[in-house]
């Protein structure tokens, strides 16, 4: 079960609501997935799809997260903007691989790939978001509104 507890809490409140949409969702799958462990019994093919669909949520939510976070690091001139990007689409490489694996009808989700899942997200959360954050608050510019160019006059 992920926590956003002090240590993942960034202080930028649109971060943190979105990383708490991402924690919920995983830990929806972990808990699907639980399901069949505990009863020691094989998965059904419909728990495989549900976790299935799970994994498509955490997918489309990521994706509008880290299109969010790189639009806030253009804005705000990030200077690590570009190494950001790119582990944000390793993570996605990632995340379409594990869902085609399971696609594929091999077994259902395994407590290894839950571990990796869980280190996907907290992982990227502590080596990556945070630096973000600190340069956000460092130049006061964690609260507000996004985005923070001014609409166009017609
Ligand atoms: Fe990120």
């Amino acid at each position: 079960m992920i926590s956003l507890n002090q240590n993942l809490l960034l202080g930028v409140p649109l971060l943190d609501s979105e990383h708490q949409e991402l924690a919920d969702v995983i830990n929806t799958i972990a808990a699907e997935a639980s399901n069949h462990s505990m009863t020691q019994e094989m998965p059904s093919p419909a728990c495989c799809r549900r976790v299935g669909n799970l994994l498509q949520d955490l997918s489309q939510l990521s994706a509008q997260h880290f299109a969010t976070e790189e639009r806030m690091m253009e804005e705000s001139c990030y200077p690590n903007l570009l190494e950001h990007r790119q582990e944000h689409r390793l993570m996605m490489a990632e995340l379409k691989a594990l869902i085609r694996a399971l696609c594929s009808g091999r077994e259902c989700l395994t407590s290894r790939d839950l571990t990796s899942l869980k280190g996907w997200f907290i992982g990227h959360l502590a080596t990556d978001d945070k630096p973000f954050a600190q340069y956000l608050l460092a130049q006061g510019l964690h609260q507000g509104f996004w985005p923070m160019r001014p609409a166009l006059a017609i």
